[in-house]
């Protein structure tokens, strides 16, 4: 029977296998909140800077907002100074927060260039010492998200994921791409079966998921704990929910209008309308009168009249 699989991080028993992907841009309090309504059962905040934290800045800083009813919740870092991490990890674990997840997986060039994200995967000896000075510095739980390996010649996931479980890390969850296919090419679901049989710490498979049903299937075939979602929960929080997305524009904009109402409760609405509108446009992806409906959306210029349209089917 699907969703009955056991996901334990530490002591921390999840609901269900199923769990929101940290999305910078995208994965901020309104939305997991929302994803959490529609039935994840873990969510990852945005990638946050350990430098943003140490150095108290206030944008980094928004980005660990949370509220009681967001929990559990992973709060990811990243950076490549095992020092700062370590200090960014000491202010986390003042926070209401479940995990602290650390990114060894984002392909973007000024994070690589910096030594973060994928890069970690070519340097496991300051990949070790990072998980080293964050487990030494929380009581929380530690887990890691990486990528299969730097290129297709350095398929590295299941040898970097024992290194990791031998460090202290808690849990993994694997990107079924290589840095070099970025979001591009076929998930490798064979390298994240090897790296699941690899430790004895739970790992969950990530890429290219867009329904619920697909979402069981592959935890199925990979034998993973969990399965993350990223993209294909972006406008379809109903791919957390046995019934899947709805066909009806209707239906789509009863979805869109809880999202708004996360939105007007958790933040400044007219501050991050840009943002709220490219939510917006991706409810309406797909079905008859959606191409329609999007232009309406872009062309509001208020959050309240956003919130008039949603109102008006
Ligand atoms: C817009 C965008 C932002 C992302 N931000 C992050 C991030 O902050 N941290 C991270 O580990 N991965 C990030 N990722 C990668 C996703 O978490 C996920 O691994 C990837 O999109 C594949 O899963 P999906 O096909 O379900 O989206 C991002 C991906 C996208 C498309």
């Amino acid at each position: 029977m699907p969703g009955t699989r056991q996901l334990q991080i530490n002591s921390l028993q999840l609901k269900n296998p199923l769990i929101l992907a940290p999305l910078a841009g995208y994965t901020d309090l309104p939305f997991r909140l929302l994803c959490r309504q529609f039935g994840a059962a873990l969510c990852y905040t945005e990638m946050i800077s350990c430098h943003g934290l140490v150095y108290d800045k206030k944008k980094t800083l928004q980005m660990t907002q949370t509220v009681p009813e967001d929990r559990p919740v992973v709060l990811q870092l990243f950076g490549a100074d095992p020092e700062k991490m370590g200090e960014a990890a000491e202010i986390v674990s003042d926070m209401a927060v479940d995990i602290i997840d650390i990114n060894m997986g984002c392909p973007v060039k000024k994070v690589v260039k910096k030594g973060a994200g994928a890069a970690l995967m070519n340097d496991p000896g300051l990949a070790a010492a990072i998980i080293r000075q964050v487990c030494k510095k929380t009581s929380l739980p530690v887990t890691i998200k990486i990528r299969t390996g730097w290129n297709h010649d350095a398929i590295v996931a299941p040898e970097f994921a024992k290194m990791a479980e031998d460090n202290g890390t808690s849990g993994i969850a694997v990107h079924g791409r290589t840095w070099t296919q970025g979001f591009g090419g076929t998930v490798d679901w064979q390298t994240i079966t090897r790296v699941k049989n690899s430790v004895s710490i739970p790992v969950i498979g990530n890429g290219d998921i867009t329904t619920y049903q697909e979402a069981h299937t592959f935890l199925e075939k990979s034998g993973c704990d969990g399965v993350m979602i990223g993209r294909g929960a972006l406008g379809n929080p109903w791919v957390f929910t046995p019934g899947g997305t709805p066909a009806t524009l209707a239906e789509r904009m009863m979805g869109l209008r809880q999202h708004l109402q996360l939105i007007q409760k958790h933040s400044d609405p007219d501050k991050i309308l840009a943002k709220t509108k490219n939510h917006a446009g991706r409810y309406f992806k797909g079905i008859p009168g959606g191409s329609s409906m999007r232009r309406k959306i872009y062309a509001v210029s208020t959050f309240a009249a956003l919130m008039e349209l949603a109102q008006s089917i």
